[in-house]
């Protein structure tokens, strides 16, 4: 084999996917769905969304924090990853949005263990101050506010809270000291906060698959 074309790590990816995660009704309705309420096809790629239900499993999450719901495909995954008495809380700032992903966790069968607040990341995370802690944290919305939801999983999880950071690597973008994307020096600014800050410690792991070259960062609240 040679060096990865977006044709062969596509292959990859489907040969992954086909193999480890299979056809998944509520899923590939809850994408096409989304996608047919004009929404971007942003959702993360099915090998992610079974990490994120994996990690949601090894970690023995109850309490799961989402920044960006979107269509839900996300948070039915890790949904499925929690018990019966557990919650995720996902944040979405548009009303419109919400209610696609609502329709969505109810075919999924979901919607008893998710709970979605509308509004901005900024104006929803402090209200959750006063609730018990999280234990996995996904941040998938404006990447210009990544530091801001960071300090925020940092404050409203416990030592041992996963925290998982998307879109990180950005086709190799996130390597370019000299970039002018404010989304990709919202990242930058996320990663360094992450390697410096004594609350985390964390690794990143560049992704190939579907939706392109990117990567997660995964982190431990220490
Ligand atoms: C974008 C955002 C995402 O969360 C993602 O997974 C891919 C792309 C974006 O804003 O372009
Ligand atoms: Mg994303």
């Amino acid at each position: 084999m040679d060096a990865p074309t977006p044709d062969t790590w596509r292959r990859v990816d489907a040969y992954l996917t086909k193999t480890l995660v299979g056809h998944d009704d509520a899923l590939e309705t809850a994408v096409a769905e989304q996608n047919a309420a004009g929404l971007p096809p942003i959702e993360v790629a099915p090998v992610s969304g079974k990490l994120l239900h994996l990690l949601a499993r090894i970690s023995g999450a109850r309490r799961v924090l989402e920044i960006g719901t979107l269509g839900a495909y996300s948070t039915i995954w890790m949904a499925r990853g929690i018990p019966d008495d557990g919650v995720v809380v996902t944040i979405e700032a548009e009303p419109r949005i919400a209610a696609v992903a609502r329709a969505n966790l109810e075919r999924a069968g979901v919607s008893d263990k998710v709970d979605i607040r509308i509004g901005r990341g900024e104006h929803v995370l402090p209200t959750l101050e006063s609730e018990e802690p999280f234990d996995l944290v996904f941040i998938d919305a404006d990447k210009e506010s990544n530091t801001i939801y960071l300090d925020w999983a940092a404050r409203l999880g416990h030592p041992g809270t996963v925290v998982v950071v998307d879109n990180i690597g950005r086709g190799g973008e996130v390597a370019n000291p000299a970039t002018m994307n404010p989304q990709v020096i919202g990242t930058q600014r996320a990663l360094e906060l992450l390697g410096r800050d004594p609350r985390f410690d964390a690794t990143a792991l560049q992704t190939l698959d579907l939706k392109g070259w990117d990567g997660v960062a995964i982190a431990v609240v220490l």
